[in-house]
């Protein structure tokens, strides 16, 4: 393969689904349910670096149960989606970013460091030999899903001294079932996701592991998401299981609690503060405590509350439950600045509008 100016091994898969069996999954493809025919898989060694890059039939890895990933962990994944614009083409949005996050994560859980090229070119490969799985029409996407783990067979807790990166795709509609509509949330009280000085800056698989239970128990609550609060002081709103959150206030302005260290720094969080201020928004990053969410939706001073994500885009908050009670964002319907942002940002992915941050590369040339 060529166009990635990455040398990569290609691999066709002899059992690529027929084009009546993809067209069945593109017609109706969920979330992270059905994946494409490849792969991308490269490894690492101290001594060899990144080396032997390939795109190889999509498929079971086979790994040594001593594998140090199965025992501590270490792991970090990223999430950026390929869209098909009308005239074919195939962009992503901000992929840079994703990539430097990805070695942000990676110093994090004492990973080796992945070239931006090396991000970047991954994905391009894939997409060249999966180019028929992007699909087309309404807001559908291709999910693309790097993550790197280590592979050593070693039970000594060190950093591994062998390392897989693998990026494979998916095929995705919304993320939350139903389409676009305000969700709950859950206030998890019990628990935090992250501590000061841990991980929570880092899109590492632990992170999620961690939210399960208390997403488990707003489900059990009929809530779609969780929010978690600060780890001190438990006062503060920080984010949601797999996603960032704002807040629109009376005036206008909108309000996003500021990245500390145990926040995801989300691509679509640092966009939107983009977007509305182009828009003529006041944007104001800082801590947002939870009873300033309570009463500011009951007494009418916060008018829209939004989650925002790779996965979930632009999502509106109709609901926050907690033990006891609940408020419900004004009339629970999607508000006017949501569906506005929404709008910018959806109509940049999908090429419906001028790109003046130069944000969206294409990626199938
Ligand atoms: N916060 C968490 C915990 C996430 O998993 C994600 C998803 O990637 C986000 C926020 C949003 O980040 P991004 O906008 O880069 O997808
Ligand atoms: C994303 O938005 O890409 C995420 O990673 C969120 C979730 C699906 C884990």
């Amino acid at each position: 393969m060529s166009t990635t100016g990455l040398p990569v091994r290609f691999e066709p898969n002899p059992l690529a689904r027929t084009e009546h069996e993809r067209s069945t999954i593109l017609a109706e493809p969920g979330f992270g349910k059905h994946f494409t025919d490849h792969m991308f898989l490269a490894d690492w060694t101290p001594e060899e670096g990144w080396h032997d890059a390939r795109v190889v039939p999509y498929g079971p890895l086979l790994l040594d149960p001593a594998s140090a990933v199965l025992h501590y962990a270490q792991e970090i994944f990223e999430g950026l989606k390929a869209y098909a614009h009308e005239d074919g083409s195939v962009w992503t949005f901000r992929p840079e970013e994703n990539a430097k996050r990805f070695q942000r994560s990676a110093d994090r859980l004492a990973l080796p460091e992945l070239p931006v090229e090396w991000f970047v070119g991954s994905i391009k490969a894939l997409v060249e030999a999966d180019r028929a799985w992007v699909p087309t029409g309404g807001e559908t996407s291709l999910y693309l899903r790097p993550f790197m783990f280590a592979s050593e067979a070693f039970l000594g807790v060190r950093p591994s001294l062998k390392v897989t990166y693998s990026v494979i795709a998916s095929p995705a509609g919304p993320y939350f079932s139903g389409g676009v509509h305000p969700v709950s949330i859950w206030l998890s009280e019990n628990y935090t996701r992250a501590a000061v000085g841990g991980t929570g800056a880092a899109k590492c698989g632990g992170n999620y592991a961690a939210s399960l239970k208390p997403q488990m128990e707003g489900a059990a609550h009929g809530c779609e998401q969780v929010v978690f609060l600060d780890p001190v002081e438990r006062t503060y709103v920080e984010e949601l299981g797999g996603m960032n959150v704002y807040f629109v206030q009376a005036d206008g302005s909108i309000v996003t609690p500021e990245t500390s260290g145990t926040i995801l720094e989300g691509i679509t969080r640092e966009s939107l503060m983009q977007l509305a201020r182009d828009r003529g928004h006041e944007v104001v990053e800082r801590p947002v405590s939870i009873d300033e969410w309570r009463q500011g939706v009951a007494d009418g001073s916060i008018t829209e509350v939004f989650a925002c994500g790779t996965a979930a885009v632009i999502t509106p908050i109709g609901r926050l439950k907690w033990d006891g009670d609940e408020v419900v964002t004004g009339d629970g319907t999607t508000g006017k600045v949501t569906s506005d942002l929404r709008a910018a940002l959806v109509d940049l992915q999908y090429g419906r509008a001028t790109d003046t941050h130069g944000w969206m590369q294409r990626i199938d040339v």
